[in-house]
């Protein structure tokens, strides 16, 4: 309850709009137990900006750099924060959920944000309550999982940071399967967004179902996944949130509303990657099929023979239920060579990139395979960084493929378990920018794009003894009809297989050349409607802003315009000052 001085204080000094939503999205909305009515209809009205937080929007902002040192704005910051903090409190109540004052680094430290407000809700009304509250104060909410991500979109300084993980379910278990029905004929899975991937594949083989695809990692969030469209490598699979047949989701006003996909089909367009733009989602239902006993085989290759073929490549990724490349340089060398170069730092003469092997790793459905055979998760054998070997130096490569040496060739599991899962490093961090391709019929747009990264790598290793990349990981997907999905089905360049590529690399981010490869790539590639993942790093290559609204065109604006038409967010309340640069504020506030 909201003692009655917080509500009279607050409807004193604003004035009450009645915003009529249209009558059709009347039924969207869930009957929740909600005591906080009076804070609802205050939260509808207009707001009133604390001048502490313009100033940390604006001129204490870090991009701003009018204060002398980090140190000295951080701090001025944070005694701002204090007086946003005490207000917050108060208008929480002393029954809310805690507000703490944190700094935030994300899982590869590329993001590091120096005062955020963080709530860590486990009630929907709570999250109704802190919704409200942000909206009186005009503060901006933004969702957070395991914070994986490698792009700006969690939330700005001195803004909230809403953790989703612990939310329980009011009306249900954390996850349920639902079997054929009526209304649908297939197997569903509902969860709750903060559902770990793992936690999800365990009940997907305890209950027989699996989905076609997934990404190389099982720590991170079903939300999250959703939002930026997480794939995998299944050559018919599509990106996460293609998965979704259902989703509910707390609005701006704090309402509780229910998306089906058959019904609202064109929302279910953007929310398929929502970067979290659309509210906070409880939870997701996602189709599913009955599980599958798959083969996976690993193989060690040339990779000339695959990455300058384009015959062979096509028939390799056409004829695997999932297909896995992964290419780390200067691999070749013999154990001679290798000493050689140990002794001497110098690149053998006869080193060249089409010399190095691929480690290719495919994944088919088999029939009648002994039960006593089929093996748990499949864990990449990483040995201590995430793009494999824990050697340093252009040696890393031959021992990265040794590791792989020491596999079995042949594995079986049940389909969610044979997705390649890579372990927390142990040390060290690798950043990830990976970026997409339409992929041709005859395999040319690919091909280029890979042929161009490995001879940019082959340059370097060879003129100055250095790799600008740990990893390539090339992986291909089906294209959905979604609108800012980078594997995206209105992208349709000349002869499309309805598939997209998307080339990862990795390295630190202070490694010599990385950040010049991506620049290069995206450069050379701006004419094939080149487009970066959302998850990963690419705020750092010049020009990429309008790559991204030249290549999504008309995309950006119907993404938009759903979530005015659905009333989701009418003033940007989910919004980050990143996501405004690329999509612009909402016309119906
Ligand atoms: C080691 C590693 C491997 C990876 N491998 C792959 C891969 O193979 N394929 C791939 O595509 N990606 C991959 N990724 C990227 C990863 O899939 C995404 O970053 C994903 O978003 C991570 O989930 P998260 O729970 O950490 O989400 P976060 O990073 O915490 O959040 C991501 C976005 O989701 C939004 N969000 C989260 N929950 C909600 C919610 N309940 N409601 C509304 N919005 C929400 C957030 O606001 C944010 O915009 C990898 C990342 C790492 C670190
Ligand atoms: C998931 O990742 C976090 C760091 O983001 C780590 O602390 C945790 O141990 C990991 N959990 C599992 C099960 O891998
Ligand atoms: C390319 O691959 C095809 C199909 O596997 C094969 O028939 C052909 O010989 C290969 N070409 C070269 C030059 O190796
Ligand atoms: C993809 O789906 C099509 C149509 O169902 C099927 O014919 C084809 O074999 C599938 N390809 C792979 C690689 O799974
Ligand atoms: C490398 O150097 C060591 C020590 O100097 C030497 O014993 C070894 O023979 C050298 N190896 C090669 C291949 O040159
Ligand atoms: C490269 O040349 C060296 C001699 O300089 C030779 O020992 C080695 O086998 C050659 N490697 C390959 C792959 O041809
Ligand atoms: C590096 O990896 C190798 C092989 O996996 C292992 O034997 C060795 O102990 C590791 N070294 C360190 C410093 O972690
Ligand atoms: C499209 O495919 C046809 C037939 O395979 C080919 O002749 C043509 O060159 C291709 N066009 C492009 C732009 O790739
Ligand atoms: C060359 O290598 C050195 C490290 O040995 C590095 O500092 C430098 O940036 C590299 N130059 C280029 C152009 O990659």
């Amino acid at each position: 309850m909201v003692p009655s001085t917080y509500t009279s204080l607050f409807l004193s000094s604003v004035v009450l709009l009645s915003v009529a939503d249209p009558s059709t999205l009347d039924d969207t909305i869930v009957d929740v137990t909600d005591d906080d009515k009076v804070f609802a209809e205050v939260s509808r009205s207009k707001r009133h900006v604390p001048s502490v937080l313009s100033e940390i929007m604006g001129p204490l902002s870090r991009s701003k750099r009018q204060v002398q040192s980090e140190f000295v704005r951080s701090d001025l910051v944070y005694s701002r924060m204090r007086v946003l903090h005490l207000m917050l409190k108060y208008l929480i109540g002393p029954n809310g959920p805690e507000v703490e004052i944190r700094h935030f680094v994300n899982w590869d430290k590329t993001i590091l944000i120096d005062n955020l407000f963080y709530v860590h809700p486990t009630t929907i009304q709570q999250v109704q309550r802190i919704i409200r509250v942000a909206a009186m104060m005009q503060m901006r909410v933004r969702a957070t999982g395991e914070g994986h991500s490698r792009s700006p979109l969690y939330p700005d300084e001195g803004n909230i940071m809403m953790d989703v993980r612990d939310l329980t379910r009011f009306d249900g278990p954390r996850i349920e399967l639902m079997r054929p029905n009526s209304e649908r004929q297939y197997y569903t899975v509902k969860a709750m967004t903060g559902v770990y991937l793992y936690d999800l594949n365990e009940f997907f083989v305890k209950n027989g179902v699996t989905l076609i695809a997934e990404p190389l990692n099982n720590n991170e969030t079903i939300g999250g996944m959703v939002s930026v469209s997480t794939h995998g490598s299944t050559w018919n699979g599509t990106g996460f949130g293609d998965f979704m047949v259902e989703v509910r989701i707390i609005d701006s006003m704090g309402r509780l509303r229910r998306f089906v996909r058959e019904q609202h089909s064109e929302l279910f367009k953007s929310l398929n990657c929502g970067l979290g733009m659309f509210g906070i989602m409880y939870d997701i239902t996602l189709r599913v099929v009955t599980s599958k006993v798959v083969k996976v085989e690993n193989r060690i290759v040339s990779l000339e023979s695959i990455l300058y073929n384009a015959t062979k490549f096509g028939e390799i990724v056409t004829s695997n239920l999932a297909t896995e490349i992964s290419w780390y340089p200067f691999n070749s060398l013999t154990n001679t060579e290798a000493e050689e170069y140990a002794n001497s730092s110098k690149v053998p003469g006869n080193w060249s990139a089409r010399r190095d092997y691929l480690w290719l790793r495919t994944t088919n459905e088999v029939d009648g395979v002994n039960p006593s055979l089929i093996q748990g998760p499949n864990f990449l054998p990483t040995g201590g960084s995430l793009s494999g070997s824990n050697v340093t130096g252009l040696l890393r490569g031959k021992s990265a493929l040794d590791l792989v040496r020491n596999l079995s060739p042949v594995t079986y599991h049940y389909l969610p378990d044979a997705f390649p899962i890579l372990k927390p490093p142990r040390f060290g961090t690798e950043t990830s920018t990976a970026l997409f391709v339409t992929v041709d019929t005859e395999y040319k747009r690919p091909l280029t794009a890979l042929q161009f990264l490995i001879e940019f790598t082959e340059r370097q290793i060879r003129s100055n003894g250095t790799t600008p990349i740990n990893a390539l990981l090339p992986r291909l997907l089906m294209n959905s009809d979604c609108h800012i999905c980078p594997a995206n089905s209105n992208i349709q360049p000349v002869n499309s297989t309805g598939r997209s590529m998307v080339i990862d690399f990795l390295a630190p981010p202070s490694q010599a050349g990385y950040y010049d490869i991506s620049r290069e790539f995206v450069y050379r590639f701006r004419g094939d409607l080149v487009r970066p993942h959302w998850a990963k790093r690419f705020d750092n290559m010049p020009g990429v802003m309008d790559i991204i609204r030249n290549v999504y065109g008309d995309g950006i604006q119907k993404f938009m315009k759903s979530r005015e038409d659905y009333r989701l967010d009418p003033c940007d309340l989910f919004m980050n000052k990143y996501l405004l640069q690329i999509f612009g504020q909402s016309k119906i506030c």
